[in-house]
């Protein structure tokens, strides 16, 4: 049989580079994972018991396609409560992850040849779900002089007469950087100025460190209407394999996308719904213990950072640093660093290009590990820093052939 002909949309490169390092990474013992954004921390115990419950009470079949009532209020409730936007039961659309989400609204909003501009480096699965609705991706390139996160100044000369959605993630993924209030502002009276939809992605808002706070962009006046806020209960309850998320938006986008979202899939897990209720309504300790955990971690790193010379984004919220490897001035790129420091020191972290990174010098630590495991992963870190420091200083010494 000949190779069976792919869909031009099919896109391979990022999943290579992955990939190849999970290969490399099976055939290693005691690798420490900083890669997926996937927290080690527990779902709480009362969560789990919440869909033990559920199951044994015959959570076992679809649900209402936007979610079950109780679920929808309580995120509603959940969203005024971080002082977002008043939303009604039917403006909520519980989905199978915040992830399936993007595709929901970029399926149901964008035709072919419509602009989305997108935040780069940025969690890219708006890209693709852009490109799989046949949309152009127009990436606003970040660096350190704004810390990583959007300007309205940035964004404007991007704005064309098809630009149609702008995205903001906020904390953003993968740089755990947060975009100032007053800045959030002047981004959505710039939305509002060009008639743009503002997809506010706000999945890390309840982790963010120090006195960091995330403006929903819903609230904001004018705004509610052409705002989709996307989130779930991943990141904030360590809830990644239960997949649930939700959009919440103004009722005549919702409608539309509930049918998307049907077709798509049916409804969301009933299990995991009861589950995301019970992290919603039961006690919040939880969150507040997760982020002071964080807290520690981030730490730990930045210490292990500073003590390298390493320059990185102040991390802000979130679960990620974004660590800047050409600062070391050693010479490779920051995909050839993470490929040496796994297969070396047998440390996981992703470069900056996976998340749309128009340079290739930076890398993302998640907080994914343990106080001991980060401060093992700096030391091997700062081995295989030196390791590559000596090799150059070798080859500088050695005489030209
Ligand atoms: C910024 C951002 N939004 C949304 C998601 C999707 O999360 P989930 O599908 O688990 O809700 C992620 C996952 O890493 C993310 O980083």
């Amino acid at each position: 049989m000949t190779t069976p002909r792919l869909a031009k949309r099919v896109k391979l490169s990022d999943a290579h580079l992955i990939t190849r390092m999970l290969d490399i990474a099976n055939g290693l013992d005691d690798v420490i994972k900083l890669g997926r954004g996937d927290p080690d921390l527990d779902t709480p115990a009362h969560v789990i018991r919440a869909g033990q419950d559920a199951l044994a009470n015959g959570a076992t079949h679809y649900t209402h396609p936007m979610g079950i009532v109780e679920l929808r209020r309580a995120i509603a409730e959940s969203i005024r409560a971080q002082g977002g936007a008043d939303y009604a039961e039917d403006e909520i659309i519980v989905t199978p992850g915040g992830q399936q989400a993007m595709f929901i609204i970029a399926l149901t909003l964008l035709d072919p040849g419509d602009e989305i501009i997108v935040p780069c480096p940025g969690y890219n699965p708006y890209g693709q779900a852009a490109e799989l609705s046949d949309a152009t991706v127009v990436p606003v390139p970040m660096g350190m002089e704004t810390n990583f996160t959007l300007t309205a100044e940035m964004i404007a000369p991007h704005i064309t007469e098809k630009s149609r959605i702008l995205v903001l993630i906020n904390p953003n993924n993968p740089t755990g950087t947060v975009t100032p209030p007053d800045e959030v502002r002047k981004i959505a009276e710039l939305a509002a100025k060009h008639d743009l939809i503002v997809i506010s992605d706000e999945i890390y808002a309840q982790i963010v460190f120090g006195n960091h706070k995330v403006q929903p962009v819903a609230a904001l006046p004018g705004m509610r209407e052409r705002t989709i806020t996307l989130s779930g209960v991943s990141k904030a309850y360590a809830m990644t394999g239960w997949r649930l998320g939700w959009i919440a938006g103004p009722r005549e986008l919702m409608t539309p996308m509930s049918e998307i979202h049907h077709a798509l899939a049916i409804s969301t897990a009933a299990v995991s719904q009861h589950a995301a209720l019970a992290a919603l309504t039961g006690p919040q300790d939880c969150v507040a213990e997760m982020r002071a955990e964080y807290d520690r971690r981030r730490r730990a790193i930045l210490q292990g950072l500073d003590a390298m010379g390493m320059g990185y984004a102040e991390p802000q919220g979130a679960f990620y640093i974004y660590a800047d490897v050409s600062s070391l001035k050693l010479g490779v790129t920051a995909s050839a660093f993470c490929e040496r420091l796994l297969a070396e020191g047998r440390v996981m972290m992703y470069p900056g290009t996976i998340y749309g990174d128009h340079t290739d010098d930076f890398v993302r630590m998640s907080m994914t590990q343990p106080v001991p495991r980060i401060e093992e992963a700096m030391r091997r870190m700062a081995g295989v820093v030196e390791a590559i420091r000596s090799e150059t200083r070798a080859e500088a010494r050695a005489p030209a052939q």
